[in-house]
């Protein structure tokens, strides 16, 4: 009995040292140590021994189980530091290596729209102003000849907010109060464009958003006529858009400009898109700015950015444009 266990410790001590990973020697110890195993086996036979023998066998068993436990101790201390090391070596990160694949965004279509347009107009002379897009009742419509009760205030879908005399500030509807605040602050001679957010409301649909962007434009001058302002529309169509582009101009109605026109632009292939409105500044407009309608004149035009980014990118649906899907925007 002595004599087979030295032989099964052997074993045992050697194929632990043979275990190549910490899920071999779990194995091993359940082999050697287990229930099952000839080990646990012999211990539970001793009661079966000659009573002189009892002592002597049953320490040889704890002391080879011993051994067998020391060794799966050691071993698993080895293993699991190996491991270790190769998971780490597995999972280095290289902190010199030279990224090459770096996704880089771009601007929004919108936005490449707009800086293209300032740069346009400020190759034409025209310098960028702002204004608040919490607007007064007053700049948004009073000013531009839009009295209270006015029917073209409806026509607007004014938001308002929530900010002193019920009625008086709202979100603006359109670019349009930028002429006035420019005018305030400065003299004439003026030229002038004035890109924005504006706010109307609006359900979204494939051609409308209750958030879109206009660009407003204002030139305030000795002896301007609708002349002029046909040249500057037609000028910036074709230098946008590319040598296949011209414009009309349609007659229509604004309270802040007299005369008034709606104007298109045609594609090379014949079909025309309606773009902005655009008129003489009204008389009225130009005194609730500060300026003499007796000494100067001007024209105004406003037109809706995004809708111009659609055709130029040949997009069909306003709401892509808003929904901020990589996968859409990536393709510009
Ligand atoms: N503000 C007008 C609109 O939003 C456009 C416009 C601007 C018309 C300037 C005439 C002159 O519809």
């Amino acid at each position: 009995m002595i004599d087979d266990l030295s032989e099964l410790t052997r074993a045992a001590l050697d194929s632990i040292a043979l275990a190549t990973s910490t899920d071999e020697l779990r194995r091993l110890e359940h082999e050697h140590l287990g229930k099952d195993a000839d080990l646990m086996v012999a211990r539970r036979q001793l009661g079966g021994l000659p009573v002189e023998q009892r002592k002597d066998a049953g320490q040889a068993i704890n002391a080879a189980r011993q051994l067998v436990e020391q060794s799966i101790h050691e071993r698993q201390i080895a293993l699991a530091a190996d491991e270790r090391a190769a998971q780490f070596d597995a999972e280095r990160l290289d902190l010199t290596e030279v990224a090459t694949d770096v996704a880089v965004g771009h601007a929004h279509i919108v936005s490449q729209a707009w800086e293209e347009l300032e740069d346009v107009f400020l190759g034409m002379g025209f310098r960028v102003a702002e204004g608040p897009e919490v607007e007064t009742d007053w700049h948004n419509f009073d000013a531009l000849n839009i009295p209270p009760g006015h029917p073209a205030r409806d026509g607007f879908d004014t938001i308002y907010v929530k900010y002193g005399e019920a009625g008086s500030t709202l979100l603006r509807t359109h670019t349009s109060p930028v002429q006035i605040r420019t005018m305030l602050a400065q003299e004439p001679p003026i030229h002038v464009i004035a890109p924005g957010r504006v706010f109307r409301r609006d359900t979204a649909d494939a051609t409308h958003m209750p958030v879109f962007h206009q660009l407003e434009g204002l030139v305030i001058d000795r002896d301007i006529s609708l002349a002029d302002l046909a040249g500057t529309i037609e000028a910036f169509t074709t230098a946008y858009f590319g040598a296949g582009f011209s414009s009309r101009l349609r007659p229509n109605h604004f309270p802040f400009t007299e005369p008034s026109a709606e104007f298109d632009i045609q594609r090379p292939d014949g079909s025309w898109l309606e773009l902005g409105g655009c008129g003489m500044v009204h008389p009225n407009v130009l005194r609730a700015g500060g300026v003499d309608p007796e000494q100067w004149s001007g024209f105004a035009f406003g037109f809706g950015i995004d809708r111009l980014a659609l055709m130029k990118f040949g997009v069909d649906d306003l709401r892509e444009l808003f929904t901020n899907d990589v996968r859409f925007l990536s393709q510009f």
